[in-house]
């Protein structure tokens, strides 16, 4: 018989892809979502890709009672964790709505799931917690000691939650450290949703193509790479969807356990490389300005992926080209929705 997983922040933009995925490996999908930093239309966005209708809680996963409806009412096998707060600089400004949404988020819902005695979790980190480190590729034992934003700590504080239910309390856990996810579903009817000025590359520049922006401003080209500016591991969120699909088949075989995958495509790309992919698939110069260094950018990071390559037998299939070609195809049919 099929499993049944809840996900949190199923339709936020990695969570509405790894749904799609998820029912298209016949796993019963069960969402729970508050509509922080999505809206509810994505459900039928879903649906209208895969044909199946998603079962949909709008709640919070700081509410116990509730989840604990929830639980009541599905049988739940096991879940994938995205609900969170993500932006960086944000945590840094309003530390404690990301310790309340993001750590109180976990918690709540880790009790839940040990009442219900659920105890199969695949959790979303990301490569913040290894800081600012000259190491790449970065394996999964690197050292993780220190965060450099409130959001990180979120992320590293939820890791050694994780950690210790599943050393001490029979979880079996799959925490997945995601490095830059970009692009779209190729049908265009799921991506990133829009909302305010966009803080990461990939949106600006898409945005600055379909001249919702004036230009883009690269944050420096003095850093100690081949052109000058940062390099970061680009990887295709589709990718990254059907990877939660292996996660948690892996988490359902394995025993009790917590296990740490990077989740990349192995190779960096520079800011300017981004740009000139873009600017070939799209066919549109891209007007952008070389401006100052942002505070707290990493000079460079890509992942070493291989243990996920080995042990759940995933690979990425999307190279960058592909990555902007649907970034631009998602963007030309949000306008195109409006
Ligand atoms: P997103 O904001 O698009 O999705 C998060 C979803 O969770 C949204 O739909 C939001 O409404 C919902 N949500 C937030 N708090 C909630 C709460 N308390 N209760 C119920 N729903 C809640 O973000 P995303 O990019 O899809 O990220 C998903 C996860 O992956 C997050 O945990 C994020 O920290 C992590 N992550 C994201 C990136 C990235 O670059 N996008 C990189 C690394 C890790
Ligand atoms: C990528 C590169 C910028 C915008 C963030 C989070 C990280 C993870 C992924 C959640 C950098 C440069 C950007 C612009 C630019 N998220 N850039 N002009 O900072 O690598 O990672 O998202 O866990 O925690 O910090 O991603 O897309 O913001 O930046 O030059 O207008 O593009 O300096 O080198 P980042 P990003």
């Amino acid at each position: 018989m099929s499993k049944t997983i809840l996900v949190t922040g199923g339709l936020g933009y990695i969570g509405s892809h790894t749904v799609v995925e998820l029912q298209e490996n016949n796993y019963n999908v069960v969402v729970i979502d508050n509509l922080s930093n999505s809206v509810k239309d994505v459900a039928d966005r879903i649906t209208s890709i895969t044909g199946k209708p998603v079962k949909l809680y709008i709640a919070d996963v700081n509410d116990s009672a509730s989840l604990e409806a929830l639980f009541e009412l599905e049988a739940i096998d096991g879940v994938i964790h995205f609900a969170a707060h993500k932006a960086v600089g944000e945590s840094v400004q309003d530390p404690f709505k990301y310790y309340r949404n993001n750590i109180d988020g976990m918690i709540t819902l880790q009790k839940i799931m040990y009442h219900y005695q659920v105890k199969t979790i695949v959790f979303s980190s990301s490569c913040t917690v290894y800081g600012d480190t000259k190491n790449s590729p970065i394996v999964e034992t690197h050292p993780v000691t220190e965060a450099i934003s409130p959001y990180g700590t979120t992320k590293l504080v939820c890791e050694q939650i994780l950690k210790d239910l599943c050393k001490h309390s029979g979880f079996k856990g799959v925490i997945l450290r995601y490095f830059n996810p970009v692009g779209a579903h190729s049908s265009a009817r799921i991506g990133e949703l829009p909302l305010g000025v966009p803080d990461n590359l990939v949106p600006y520049i898409t945005q600055t193509a379909a001249g919702l922006r004036e230009k883009l401003t690269v944050f420096g080209n003095d850093y100690n790479t081949p052109d000058g500016t940062n390099i970061r591991d680009y990887i295709h969120v589709v990718d990254l969807a059907k990877a939660h699909v292996k996660a948690l088949d892996y988490a359902f075989e394995m025993h009790q356990n917590c296990e740490i995958f990077n989740l990349g495509t192995g190779k960096g790309h520079s800011v300017l490389e981004v740009i000139k992919a873009f600017e070939k698939v799209s066919g549109k110069n891209l007007p952008y300005v070389i401006g100052a260094r942002r505070a707290g950018d990493v000079e460079q990071i890509w992942a070493d992926a291989t243990k996920a390559e080995k042990l759940l037998r995933w690979t990425c299939q999307y190279d960058l080209s592909a990555m902007m070609k649907d970034a631009w195809k998602w963007q030309l049919a949000f306008d195109d929705s409006q």
